[in-house]
């Protein structure tokens, strides 16, 4: 009887002692040092932000990564995948060669080949090792949804799959290999610019294919400006004019994690962006890709910069100046964006020699004048400032006169703009979005 008690109170010591221990382990494991394959998620978690995977994947409403977003290209719509860890929804089902065919191959794992909308001609740079780290964060750090996928809205014939492959076979670069690491900043700007950030995707001109017309520095094409959602993507080479030619190192660093610097603010898709992939990224990362987009030549070198030119803040302030656009502009924008075009440092964007406004292509200033647009947040910046639409005060006529007027004031030189590019403009807004003026705060905490 007493041997059988102390046996029982010797197990139940013996078995408290391990869970003690135990639990002394598992504090340990969390304040010190995460094991390997905890450390394999968050790193695999880091990349999926510099991928901006959620920005695609996620609908509106709809929980992160259960996809489901409609993507406009030119043959009709394309719903993005689940790509939760769901077995029957989601790619809980693919193994680590599956995932790498789907990102970087563009095949899925029932073989058929994905639109190009999935930007899988920019991820085929990713190397393996970084695949691996994005394969352990999506089966073990994302939450598994059972969000059904959608099929595509594109009519027959265009809505087969079998002429993918063929663009596919076509267009899309071979996958990158492991190589020996190389961490110097260049190199790993480059590896991120080109790769993951798959900048290119908005900011490079598109062929006849919809292809991007360069997936790496080795044309001036790539990163020389892109039409995306009816926004311009700018020219992100060394233009004075319409590039980053003007910008410091710093001062990319500064739009990239904050969404404002004192040459512009980000807005349509790149204030999305900022939201949700460059902000979370280190400095180190973010000076690498600085430094590689300072190293791309000009589109068209030799171009002078343009300078400041205070003729047009005199004549605003004297009443000099009459004209509809001049008129348009002091009763719409000049409370914000001052007489001088000047603005307020990183509250409202200066005009004046503003890369934006100078760019060949109108489309975004058109845009966000007859929608307005809402600042990124961002931790580093959570003040988010916000410009009104001014499509229902606004005649086509206006918003031409008043953009020709940004564009050929205070030293900016581009060309004008007609009531007609506005009025196609117009047509395609998306609905609701629109802020109307007077009804937006001027910012929001
Ligand atoms: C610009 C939008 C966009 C971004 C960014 C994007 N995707 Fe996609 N992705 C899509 C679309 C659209 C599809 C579906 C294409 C189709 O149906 O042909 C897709 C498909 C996929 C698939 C295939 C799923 C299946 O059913 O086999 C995987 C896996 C995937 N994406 C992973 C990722 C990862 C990981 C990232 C971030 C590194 C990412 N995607 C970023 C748009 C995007
Ligand atoms: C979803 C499309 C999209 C992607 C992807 C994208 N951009 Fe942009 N980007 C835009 C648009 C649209 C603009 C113009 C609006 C603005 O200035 O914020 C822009 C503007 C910019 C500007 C400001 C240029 C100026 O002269 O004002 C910089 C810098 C920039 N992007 C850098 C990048 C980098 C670096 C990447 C890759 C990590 C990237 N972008 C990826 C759409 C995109
Ligand atoms: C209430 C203040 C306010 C008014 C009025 C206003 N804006 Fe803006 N504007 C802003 C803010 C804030 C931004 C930055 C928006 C963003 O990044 O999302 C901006 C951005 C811009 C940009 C993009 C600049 C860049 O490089 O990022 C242009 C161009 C512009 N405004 C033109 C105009 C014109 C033209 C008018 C008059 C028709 C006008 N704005 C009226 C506050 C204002």
């Amino acid at each position: 009887m007493t041997t059988i008690m102390i046996k029982h109170y010797f197990i139940a010591a013996c078995a408290a002692v391990m869970s003690l221990s135990a639990f002394t382990a598992a504090a340990q494991t969390n304040a010190a040092a995460p094991s390997a394959d905890q450390q394999l998620v968050q790193r695999g978690e880091y990349l999926a932000k510099a991928g901006d995977c959620v920005a695609c994947h996620t609908a509106k409403g709809g929980k992160p990564f259960a996809g489901g977003l409609a993507i406009a290209t030119p043959i009709g719509t394309v719903y993005s995948s689940n790509i939760t860890p769901d077995k029957e929804h989601g790619i809980g089902s693919y193994s680590e060669e599956d995932f790498d065919r789907a990102l970087r191959h563009g095949i899925r794992k029932d073989g058929a080949s994905l639109y190009p909308a999935m930007p899988y001609p920019s991820y085929a740079k990713v190397k393996p090792a970084d695949v691996k780290a994005l394969y352990a964060y999506f089966m073990q750090g994302v939450q598994a949804d059972p969000a059904p996928n959608r099929g595509v809205d594109i009519t027959w014939p265009l809505s087969m799959r079998w002429p993918l492959s063929v663009w596919r076979k076509v267009f899309a670069p071979a996958v990158a290999a492991d190589g020996p690491e190389d961490n110097s900043p260049l190199v790993r700007g480059q590896y991120l610019v080109e790769g993951l950030g798959h900048c290119g995707a908005c900011h490079t001109p598109r062929g006849v294919g919809m292809q991007e017309k360069a997936l790496s520095n080795d044309s001036s094409q790539f990163l020389s400006g892109g039409v995306i959602d009816g926004y311009l993507a700018n020219n992100l080479r060394g233009d004075a004019r319409d590039g980053l030619g003007n910008w410091s190192e710093a001062d990319i660093v500064a739009f990239l994690k904050t969404g404002r610097n004192s040459h512009s603010a980000a807005f349509g898709g790149m204030a999305d962006v900022v939201a949700n992939s460059t902000q979370y990224m280190t400095e180190g990362d973010l000076s690498a890709m600085a430094k590689y987009l300072k190293s791309l030549k000009a589109v068209k070198e030799g171009t002078p910069a343009l300078a400041y030119d205070d003729k047009t803040h005199q004549a605003l302030r004297k009443g000099s100046d009459q004209s509809p656009g001049a008129m348009a502009f002091l009763n719409n924008c000049a409370a914000c964006h001052r007489s001088s075009g000047k603005g307020y440092e990183e509250t409202f964007p200066t005009l004046a020699l503003s890369p934006t406004v100078n760019a060949e292509n109108p489309a975004s200033l058109i845009r966000i004048v007859l929608e307005g647009a809402e600042m990124p947040w961002t931790h580093k910046a959570p003040t988010q400032f916000a410009m009104p639409g001014f499509a229902s005060r606004l005649s086509d006529q206006e918003v031409a006169d008043v953009v020709t007027f940004i564009r050929s004031s205070w030293g900016n030189q581009a060309s004008s703009v007609n009531a007609s590019d506005v009025a196609k403009a117009r047509k395609q807004l998306p609905e609701k979005k629109t802020v109307e003026a007077g009804s937006a705060p001027l910012a929001k905490q």
